[in-house]
């Protein structure tokens, strides 16, 4: 048995203008339905205004990064503390396009996952393979390997966990996994977790994540250990956002 209240989580990424900000979250606030745990990581600059927006409603508020760090000389950087003192529940952690254009090494997002922990946020946690590294063969050992730090804090850290499943070659391309593909990782995730955290192991939510689409989330969701989504492009239009909440909720009865 897996968690079975699906997480959708909006990745606005670099997206949006303040007026833009508040109508979305105002849009997707008020057609949030039951039965779905949805919320928005929206970028620093907004945190404060979504939040507002999202005061008391069934959304909670988020953000796509944080530093490792507790605070002091880290020009740039933005604490767990301050997205907590913001509202925060969740922050993405390790994103594709954080690893690939900060250099974010695997040890340096457990890290991250480790101290939003600490400051009471749930990480989401993101993993997955270049186009390439899948046609070596090698996405089970690269998720592997990317995991392991993360999944190395602990039993008691792991519980508190989302853990998202991004292949690289799926983000803002259009071309989202097959659901076989994507319950394939799945499988393997929930199997490294039942290896260290067997007891907590059923309840951490894996998100899928990777041109998520209202026509695609109904298939990916009603897949084995698909706990949910991470959506980037189909985030920035309420209707869109709100129709792959509605297939979340409807394929979690
Ligand atoms: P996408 O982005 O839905 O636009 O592919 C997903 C993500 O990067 O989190």
């Amino acid at each position: 048995m897996t968690a079975n209240t699906k997480l959708v989580a909006g990745n606005w990424k670099m997206h949006g203008r303040r007026d833009m900000a508040a109508a979305l979250a105002q849009a997707v606030c008020a057609g949030a339905p039951a039965g779905v745990d949805a919320a928005l990581c929206v970028p620093f600059p907004y945190l404060a205004q979504v939040g507002d927006a999202l005061t008391n409603g069934p959304v909670a508020l988020g953000a796509q990064d944080l530093s490792e760090q507790d605070e002091g000389a880290y020009t740039g950087e933005v604490s767990g503390g301050m997205l907590a003192e913001f509202g925060c529940r969740y922050v993405i952690v390790g994103h594709s396009e954080r690893r690939a254009r900060h250099a974010e090494s695997s040890a340096r997002v457990a890290a991250k996952a480790a101290r939003a922990v600490a400051c009471g946020l749930t990480p989401i946690v993101c993993v997955g393979e270049t186009l390439q590294e899948r046609e070596g063969g090698q996405t089970l050992d690269v998720i592997s390997a990317q995991l392991e730090p993360v999944l190395s804090l602990g039993a008691d850290l792991v519980a508190q966990l989302v853990i998202a499943y991004e292949p690289v070659w799926a983000i803002g391309t259009g071309r989202t996994a097959s659901v076989a593909q994507a319950v394939e990782v799945h499988g393997a995730i929930r199997h490294a977790l039942r290896g260290c955290a067997p007891e907590v192991a059923d309840a951490v939510r894996l998100l899928y994540g990777g041109s998520v689409k209202p026509e695609t989330a109904p298939g990916l969701f009603a897949g084995e250990d698909i706990d949910g989504g991470l959506i980037g492009g189909a985030a920035l239009d309420a209707a869109s956002f709100l129709a792959i909440c509605r297939a979340a909720a409807a394929a979690a009865r």
